[in-house]
């Protein structure tokens, strides 16, 4: 049997070059080799505030870039979290195996609220529905970004804590992290990670940005006092950033950009790379628009969510039925 892969992303701002290297990408490469639910996880965008024109048109466009890298709805399932109600239902449930203490040590949720007034309990309890999320597709594995990996061994924990008190109902989930590129930094400070919330949006690179765009900001990017291009991430923490990125959008090993550029300086590194993200990114950037104005993405998230409500309502159930909920006879 095939593994079940499930990954989210939050409709939230504009995708970064970070998003793409750390999780998309993961998706589309274990596509062939595995049963893939992809969703766009509007309920967690919702743990900030949002404007709601805005939000509806951000699930489109992410719905539409999962299209153009590459995912294929009649080989994987791509669907909008609110669109399967199973997921708030037993996110309640996982609120009620997750304790207070252990969602209080989430690095996410302290980053998020520090110095902030009218922080939403959603945004406290975000890791139990991200739990449900994954346990309700008896998921195997789930790619994401370094940041995230807190959160998956919550959700294993979770899953475990559920199983021993209630007996087997749910697969533990494995993370599955890039060798490179699960932690792409920002452009201004390489000890930050690349954001979509980031103020500064000089810091990222987005999917849709124009070429011009890309160029400007790979131009104005930090890198250090030194000249030569080597791949050091402690003492060079953000020329090797730049790396990992070019390797990742050109296909070249970290050796052989290295190379390339042997005795030639940060300049001209800098516009290689500039050209080989923008000639990476012109593509994808050609389907999403083609397919964002065709309106086909309506169908897919339509038919995917009846897909996934099927195999979320099976698990459903048997948590009903473990716990002891509901007025139905075991
Ligand atoms: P989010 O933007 O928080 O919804 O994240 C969506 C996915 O992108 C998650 O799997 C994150 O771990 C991943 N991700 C976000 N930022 C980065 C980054 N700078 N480098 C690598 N992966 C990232
Ligand atoms: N918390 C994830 C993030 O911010 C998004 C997410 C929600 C997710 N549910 C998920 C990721 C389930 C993987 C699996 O990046």
């Amino acid at each position: 049997m095939q593994p079940v892969v499930f990954s989210g992303i939050q409709p939230s701002g504009q995708i970064t070059l970070g998003n793409y290297l750390g999780a998309l990408k993961q998706f589309v490469s274990v596509q062939g080799d595995a049963t893939g639910y992809y969703c766009v996880v509007d309920m967690h965008a919702i743990t900030v505030a949002q404007e709601p024109k805005q939000l509806r048109e951000r699930i489109f466009d992410l719905a539409s870039l999962y299209l153009a890298v590459g995912l294929d709805p009649n080989q994987s399932t791509l669907f909008v979290q609110s669109d399967v109600k199973e997921h708030a239902e037993l996110g309640w449930i996982m609120q009620c195996v997750a304790y207070m203490g252990e969602l209080s040590r989430m690095t996410q949720f302290k980053e998020k609220t520090e110095g902030k007034d009218g922080v939403s309990a959603g945004l406290f309890t975000y890791p139990a529905l991200m739990a449900a999320d994954i346990l309700l597709y008896q998921t195997n594995l789930v790619p994401v970004g370094d940041d995230q990996r807190q959160h998956l061994e919550l959700t294993r924990d979770l899953a475990l804590r559920f199983n021993t008190r209630f007996g087997e109902t749910f697969t533990v989930p494995e993370v599955l992290l890039m060798k490179e590129g699960a932690r792409i930094m920002s452009l201004d400070d390489p000890m930050k990670k690349m954001s979509k919330s980031n103020p500064n949006p000089a810091s990222r690179i987005e999917m849709l940005d124009t070429p011009d765009e890309i160029r400007k900001k790979i131009s104005r990017a930090v890198t250090d006092s030194g000249r030569e291009v080597r791949y050091d991430p402690e003492q060079k923490a953000a020329v090797a950033n730049l790396l990992v990125i070019y390797s990742a959008v050109s296909g070249q090993t970290i050796e052989e950009v290295i190379k390339q550029y042997e005795g030639r300086g940060y300049g001209d590194f800098k516009k290689g790379l500039a050209e080989a993200v923008v000639s990476h990114l012109e593509p994808i950037q050609q389907r999403f628009h083609e397919i964002r104005s065709s309106g086909h993405v309506i169908d897919v998230l339509h038919d995917g969510a009846t897909r996934a409500r099927e195999a979320a309502q099976k698990t459903i159930d048997k948590v009903k039925r473990n716990v002891g909920l509901g007025a139905n006879r075991a």
